[in-house]
């Protein structure tokens, strides 16, 4: 990996600040570039048909060459109160992702051939960004995302169980404030129909994407019941919160979802995609909103208090894009569905 440049901003780690309990982030021993990432949802009227043309579009993938590394899937309840099936695919790098986007069988489904045929919405959108403006946070033996993917190796690190320890793992803020591109959220006075249509929205420099994950599986009844009463209302209470006040807090579009099987029944973990226009508004909610606060503060005393025998299960991953983002595109979406109702769209020809 290249040399970084010199840091300008200190670290916010305290003196002598020592872990509450052993955590991991991702490295790479391969150069990716980019790294890449595609989150792609599906939604209709008729579930099961959202859910059979997902099944299709995972088996595509994986048939194709340059499949993806690792892929999980997951749903959720949209806006407009439809359920919707969707997959997070991983690529060792950029070049890997371009080649399997070529591919014509996947191209056909990028450009919405299948979602037009049976009037589903389909959102695409490709999270790519250099590793320095990405960070990882994870526990050994329960991996998921870009921790859990065959080119991923784990590494205890220090840079955990204080504020700012997020911004600390991304190494590009030792040199860059890693402020967006805009600092307000403005909503468009005027919305593209969506319906019928396949929009790309190039997403703006600095915009922030996490995937924050929580697995309740490994827990026994004591700490079940504490997460099921101390800790799920909350993280209700402040998703809501966000998806309520998205020009507050910089927030265009968070999605709760829990993950599924392949047969699109529920498993005992969850994760929000939540998209920011900086990090910096990510932060601000984490570190200021009652919720997260509350959250924090209960986790933490529960690492302290069970140490090792800590059961509740979290990581998360965060990407600020650079100035060389892939494009978003929503194929027959809603208006309201992921940063339509507030970049400027362009219309691309949707499949035959
Ligand atoms: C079950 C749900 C959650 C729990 C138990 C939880 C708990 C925590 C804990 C313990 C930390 C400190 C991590 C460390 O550095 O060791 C943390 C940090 C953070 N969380 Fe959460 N969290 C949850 C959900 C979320 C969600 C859904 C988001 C965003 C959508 C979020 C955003 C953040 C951010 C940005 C930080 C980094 C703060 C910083 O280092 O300055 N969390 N959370």
């Amino acid at each position: 990996m290249s040399e970084h440049p010199e840091r300008l901003y200190p670290m916010n780690r305290p003196a002598g600040h020592v872990p509450p309990i052993i955590r991991y982030s991702a490295r790479f021993d391969h150069a990716p570039g980019h790294l890449a990432v595609l989150f792609v949802g599906m939604a209709g009227a008729d579930d099961a048909r959202a859910e059979q043309a997902l099944g299709d579009f995972l088996a595509a993938a994986a048939a194709a060459p340059s499949a993806p590394a690792y892929l999980d899937r997951a749903a959720f309840v949209d806006a407009e109160g439809r359920r919707t099936v969707m997959a997070a695919l991983y690529w060792p790098d950029r070049d890997a992702f371009g080649r399997w986007v070529a591919v014509p069988d996947i191209a056909a489904w990028r450009a919405g051939q299948r979602a037009l045929a049976e009037d589903l919405a389909q959102w695409w959108e490709p999270v790519s960004t250099v590793p320095e403006r990405a960070e990882t946070i994870a526990f050994a033996e329960y991996r998921r995302g870009l921790s859990a993917c065959p080119f991923s190796r784990l590494e205890e690190m220090g840079e955990t169980g204080y504020w700012g320890a997020a911004r600390d793992r991304i190494p590009a803020s030792g040199w860059d404030r890693l402020d967006g591109a805009a600092v307000r959220l403005a909503p468009l006075a005027a919305l593209p129909a969506g319906r019928g249509q396949r929009l790309a929205i190039r997403p703006p420099t600095g915009l922030t994407v996490i995937r924050s994950g929580v697995s309740w599986a490994a827990c026994g009844a004591e700490q079940r019941e504490s997460y099921e009463r101390n800790v799920r209302p909350k993280l209700d209470a402040g998703m809501d919160y966000l998806r309520e006040n998205p020009a507050e807090t910089g927030c265009p579009a968070l999605r709760q979802v829990v993950l599924t099987d392949a047969a699109g029944q529920p498993l005992e973990e969850a994760y929000s995609l939540g998209l920011f226009l900086s990090l910096h508004h990510l932060e601000t909610w984490a570190k200021h909103h009652p919720t997260h606060l509350a959250i924090y503060h209960r986790a933490m005393a529960e690492r302290r208090k069970y140490q090792e025998a800590l059961e509740l299960r979290t990581y998360n991953e965060i990407y600020v894009l650079d100035g060389d983002a892939l494009d978003f595109e929503y194929v027959n979406c809603p208006p309201s569905t992921g940063l339509i109702p507030y970049f400027e769209a362009r219309i691309l020809e949707a499949a035959a």
